[in-house]
């Protein structure tokens, strides 16, 4: 017997605040035309004044608990990613539970950037199938709009906020690539490549929020390369190859990383997740965003297989391999 860590429930929330790209035009010098067709974004979701990451991620967690056909009082813990926390301290995780209303169980934040959600989802897993937690909320939240530096065209067009959340709980399988839940993960951080990716101020460093920088076309090339990469690492740790795969739900940060990353692995586009032309790129919440709305639309099936991929900041890269 393995025991395994199974999705029972998905949630998502996205700010009602619509960000078309014809708002950019006369704010900057770019066309809807260019950030269509470089990145497949179409539209974005801001968050309003005083609606924080918690505010957001706490939605999202109802609407994953109710699913799941579970309370607050039924979880164990809760991981949550992010790199837009409503304050320095406490983990936002911390102000979720108080959200929920839960006393009982751990709450803490996981800082991957928009590898978060992989990251958080293996951690839950970990603790799972180490006997630490029964039922795991792990969830993606972000306000990346607050992080941004309107002037650079290259940067601010490509990021909304949103959040996602599942409810992962214990289940024991036979041990086998068959099984139900997650089967495997591969994660990997190289921190000799800080400057492609990164906030320019902080707690420590500066004493300031900071804003985002990147080195874009670098870090597409690096997305490129990783992502199928990791893919076929935690693939194949599970014993599964590209042609097992049912779904690939990738992070949503551009249409041609995700074109290039289902074609290395060999997937048709029917068989790939798709938000980013709504979403943009949400950082951590893009995954969870991306099963939730899949999920609501009833388009995984029991027994399919899903792997999901994401690269960010750090760089910070990975994936997880589970079947539904
Ligand atoms: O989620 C975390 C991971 N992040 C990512 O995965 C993002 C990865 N990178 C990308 O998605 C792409 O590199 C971008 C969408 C950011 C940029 O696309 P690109 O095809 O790599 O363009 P580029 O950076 O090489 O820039 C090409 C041109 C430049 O102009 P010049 O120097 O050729 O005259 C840019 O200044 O496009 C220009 N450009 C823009 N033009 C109009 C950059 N941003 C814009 C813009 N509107 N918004």
């Amino acid at each position: 017997m393995t025991r395994r860590s199974v999705i029972r429930g998905t949630g998502h929330y996205l700010p009602e605040h619509v960000i078309e790209n014809s708002w950019f035009e006369g704010r900057l010098d770019t066309t809807d035309e260019w950030i269509r067709s470089r990145t497949g974004i179409e539209r974005r979701h801001f968050a309003a004044e005083g609606q924080t990451t918690s505010d957001l991620a706490i939605r999202a967690a109802r609407v994953a608990l109710d699913r799941a056909g579970m309370t607050a009082g039924d979880i164990d813990g809760i991981v949550l990613a992010t790199s837009t926390p409503d304050f320095t301290f406490p983990a936002v995780a911390t102000m979720v539970q108080a959200g929920l209303g839960m006393r009982r169980g751990f709450a803490f934040d996981v800082q991957a950037v928009c590898a978060g959600f992989v990251f958080a989802l293996a951690n839950a897993d970990g603790m799972i199938r180490s006997g630490q937690a029964d039922r795991v909320l792990v969830i993606g939240a972000e306000t990346f709009s607050r992080i941004m530096d309107w002037t650079d065209r290259g940067t601010c067009v490509l990021f909304g906020d949103g959040a996602g959340a599942v409810v992962v709980e214990a289940q024991d399988g036979a041990g086998t690539s068959d099984d139900r839940g997650i089967l495997s993960s591969d994660l990997n951080s190289d921190g000799t490549y800080r400057e492609l990716l990164y906030v320019d101020g902080g707690v420590s460093a500066t004493g300031t929020t900071g804003q985002l920088r990147m080195q874009g076309n670098l870090v597409f090339r690096h997305a490129v390369e990783k992502l199928a990469k990791t893919a076929h690492t935690a693939l194949d740790k599970a014993g599964l190859t590209g042609a097992d795969v049912d779904w690939l739900v990738p992070h949503q940060a551009n249409m041609r990383i995700i074109t290039a990353t289902a074609h290395k692995m060999g997937l048709p586009m029917e068989k790939v997740v798709l938000t980013v032309a709504d979403h943009g790129n949400t950082s951590a919440a893009s995954i969870p965003l991306a099963l939730s709305v899949a999920d609501s639309q009833g388009r995984f099936q029991p027994g399919q297989l899903l792997v999901t991929e994401a690269i960010g900041g750090g760089l910070s890269w990975g994936s997880v391999v589970l079947r539904w």
